[in-house]
């Protein structure tokens, strides 16, 4: 038997506020598609919290800027179901844009804290997408928990702020970052990487296991980490650093003096025409 799949916001709604009034517990993994090996994860996660998981695949508009990879983002909701429906997911939704943004759409949700740094400066509208997204993908399927992936620490920190300030009832729950055996963080955009670029690629996951082990050894000062970070990064030909950043975890605030267990390492960078973000934590 094939997976539900629900493309209609309403029907999506009257649904969720069915299986809520039934007494069931749901969770939703909030997802662009494309999945991999990070975002079934993250249903597993939701399965262990909750029984009735919805994964909502949608390439959000909003989130990307004009000159970005909206049209070339890989769309692959034929094998994504297959997926979903092996893992254990209950129900796909799967609008189409103007369902989410019908004519006339002119609401948008903006957290200006956390958003400001890292790729809000790169980005500058992207954060916005995201929140308005996650509102709007909340209030359809009325979720007890939302998961999100740690690769996306900003984006996870930030939902989380709008959850607070907002008093939205949804836990917001984080899950690791799933690697490659190489090391190599899993994403969507990997997809986009010839053999040769994926290799250079493997420079940033590399160089956040340097920075995780000078911190080990004592290192405490944030400047000496990111020079070598960027130091090592510039080795690769392919590779134009975007940031390279210690911050405040939950914050997203440049930290100043390495203070073990409360920050990450963020690097955001271009591998030729693809950008890719990971972080660890120090
Ligand atoms: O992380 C993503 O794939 C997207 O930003 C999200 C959370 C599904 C919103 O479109």
């Amino acid at each position: 038997m094939a997976i539900q799949t629900i493309q209609s916001v309403n029907e999506m709604q009257s649904h969720s506020i069915g299986l809520r009034s039934s007494g069931h517990l749901i969770g939703l993994v909030p997802t662009m598609g494309s999945l991999h090996e990070g975002h079934l994860s993250l249903i597993d996660i939701a399965k262990e919290k909750t029984d009735k998981v919805i994964v909502s695949i949608f390439v959000n508009p909003t989130q990307f800027g004009p000159n970005e990879d909206f049209d070339k983002y890989p769309r692959t909701l034929k094998e994504d179901c297959e997926k979903c429906h092996q893992r254990g997911a209950d129900i796909i939704f799967n609008p189409t844009i103007q369902e989410m943004y019908p004519g006339g759409y002119s609401t948008f949700v903006e957290e200006e804290q956390i958003s400001s740094g890292l790729c809000g400066v790169s980005r500058p509208h992207h954060l916005r997408g995201v929140t308005t997204v996650c509102l709007k993908l909340f209030n359809i399927t009325r979720p007890d928990i939302a998961v999100f992936g740690r690769k996306d620490a900003q984006q996870c920190a930030v939902i989380r702020k709008m959850v607070l300030d907002l008093n939205i009832p949804t836990e917001i729950v984080v899950g690791p970052t799933q690697r490659d055996a190489d090391g190599m963080a899993t994403s969507s955009r990997n997809a986009y990487l010839s053999d040769k670029q994926r290799k250079e690629a493997l420079n940033i996951s590399n160089s956040l296991q340097i920075a995780r082990d000078m911190v080990n050894s004592g290192t405490k000062s944030v400047d000496r980490i990111v020079a070598e970070v960027i130091h090592h990064l510039s080795h690769s030909r392919r590779i134009r650093v975007i940031y390279v950043q210690v911050v405040d975890r939950s914050t997203m605030e440049p930290a100043r003096e390495i203070l073990p267990g409360t920050q990450q390492l963020c690097v955001a960078a271009w591998v030729d025409q693809t950008r890719l973000i990971d972080n660890i934590e120090l």
